[in-house]
């Protein structure tokens, strides 16, 4: 196929392929965006704010005049939204009637690891899981989705999943829009490949040779919305956006490349506010944007192929060169003044220095991690709690990955030897590895001790977490190190 570089301000150039493909033109955004509900917690006798959450089978219309079995939490697709406060102790109740096994994880919060949600804490069908812990971070947005080892791609592309806002004193002073569903709105960017008579394809969720990343869908839900737009009411809109794709990068950007700022990364709002005019996302990560609007406007966010160098390779090999319109945005003929973007927006968090100089090596191959796939019995790194590490991720492949962290957050300290771009500055949890790069990353562990039950790191492609590619680690005390059984079979099962 033939190729053409357009040049576009911020980046040295859009690669296309004339094979990408799109969806341009083919929408007519008739569908209001689904918000997902906030849920209402109830008070335990001592305090705690408590969630119920039950998870199972339901029908949502997704194209029209079609149905299509979906899994959602409270309701068919997705889940509610929670909100919770920094200090607020918090319960919940996640009950299975699914009809298979599955867990819940709550992606970024920084909790004990046994009560993470990862492969370690089944649920089983008919039961409730009911974890507790104290909310200890920034204010940030979080997610929650199932995290079976084997069986993620295919709990999350069939609808479980949500969202999870952190709010704290330091950031509401700072006066972003933050009137939920109005002016501060939750979007999920997810593909889906749905038949025509609205039976959702399950096939390809593992890699293949064909399908090297896993299954890349041509219909963009949106809050598990086909074909969506939203009404503006104000001249200033918080997005929050969360890539909840199995696979799929997501390069946003508005049809008439207007500048948004991007106020929060993954772990926390940013010091201060960074005009952008394209941001990319991969699977699990999220950014919150503020964009404005001018009184009866229409405007589109669109995905975009990825900005030529960074992502070549995710381009041919991951559809990375397709174009997909998300969502319309659709201003009123008024729209009520908000208050201006504040300079400074959360406290800056300063890059942290690791507490040991040698760095702990990743390198990712043929879906593992330095040689080994993903053993539930097996520990790969013991970290002291509340140290700061170094650790270094090559992505020896030339298959795109990324990389998560579980029970902390990091701070990326160079890609290839060079300072990220600016809008990789800031706390994350989830970090983007081009194939053939070195990331190296500054991550700060919790202090939780627990000598039994392990976090979780892995590469957030879905088809690649379940394929093995997942290691585990201990966060443990000085006290608790003697206390760590060694070799396999160490942890708890
Ligand atoms: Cu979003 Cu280990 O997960
Ligand atoms: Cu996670
Ligand atoms: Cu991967």
């Amino acid at each position: 196929g033939g190729l053409v570089v357009a040049p576009a301000a911020g980046f040295v150039g859009y690669l296309y392929a004339d094979s990408g493909r799109s969806n341009v033109g083919t929408l007519s955004f008739r569908n209001r965006l689904r918000i997902p509900p906030v849920l209402e917690p109830t008070i335990d006798a001592d305090g705690r704010r408590r969630f119920r959450l039950a998870l199972g089978e339901g029908r949502t219309e997704l194209l029209p005049g079609t149905t299509t079995a979906t899994w959602g939490v409270n309701g068919p697709i997705l889940g509610p939204t929670l909100r919770v406060r920094r200090g607020d102790r918090v319960a919940m109740d996640v009950s299975n009637h699914l009809p298979e096994t599955t867990t819940l994880h709550w992606h970024g919060m920084h909790l004990p690891a046994v009560m993470d949600g990862g492969p370690h804490q089944p649920i089983h069908p008919g039961r409730t899981w009911q974890p507790s812990w104290t909310v200890q971070q920034r204010a940030a947005t979080l997610w929650y989705h199932p995290h079976l080892h084997h069986a993620t791609a295919a709990h999350v592309y069939r609808g479980i999943g949500g969202l999870v806002i952190v709010d704290d004193g330091d950031h509401d002073a700072a006066s972003l829009p933050n009137h939920y569903g109005v002016d501060d709105i939750p979007l999920i960017l997810q593909d889906r490949r749905i038949d025509d008579d609205g039976t959702l394809d399950l096939s390809d969720l593992a890699f293949s040779g064909l399908t090297i990343t896993g299954l890349l869908g041509d219909k963009i839900l949106v809050n598990g919305t086909y074909d969506p737009y939203v009404e503006v009411s104000t001249t200033l809109v918080r997005l929050r956006l969360l890539n909840g794709a199995n696979a799929r990068i997501f390069h946003v950007g508005f049809t008439d490349d207007r500048d948004f700022s991007l106020v929060a990364t993954d772990a926390g709002v940013r010091g201060t506010p960074l005009s952008l005019n394209r941001l990319m996302l991969s699977p699990g990560e999220r950014a919150e944007i503020v964009v404005a609007f001018r009184p009866g406007e229409e405007v589109v966010l669109r995905g975009f192929p990825p900005p030529l160098g960074a992502n070549f390779a995710y381009q041919r090999l991951a559809g990375g060169g397709d174009t997909h319109d998300l969502i319309k945005m659709v201003a009123a003929a008024t729209l009520r003044p908000s208050a201006p973007l504040p300079a400074r927006l959360g406290r800056e968090v300063p890059v942290p220095t690791p507490t040991r100089p040698e760095p702990f090596r990743l390198e990712m191959g043929d879906f593992h991690l330095n040689d080994r796939t993903m053993d539930v019995t097996r520990v790969d790194r013991v970290v002291r709690t509340g140290s700061v590490e170094l650790w270094q991720i090559v992505n020896g492949q030339s298959i795109p990955h990324n990389f998560h962290v579980h029970g902390s957050a990091f701070h990326i300290l160079d890609i290839d030897g060079s300072a990220p771009p600016e809008y990789l500055r800031g706390d994350k949890d989830t970090v983007y590895v081009r194939p053939g790069a070195t990331v190296r990353l500054a991550v700060r562990f919790l202090d939780h001790s627990d000598i039994r039950w392990p976090y979780m790191f892995h590469c957030h492609l879905l088809a690649h977490e379940d394929a093995g590619m997942m290691g585990q680690f201990l966060t443990v005390s000085p006290q608790d190190a003697p206390l760590v059984p060694a070799g396999p079979g160490a942890v708890h099962d």
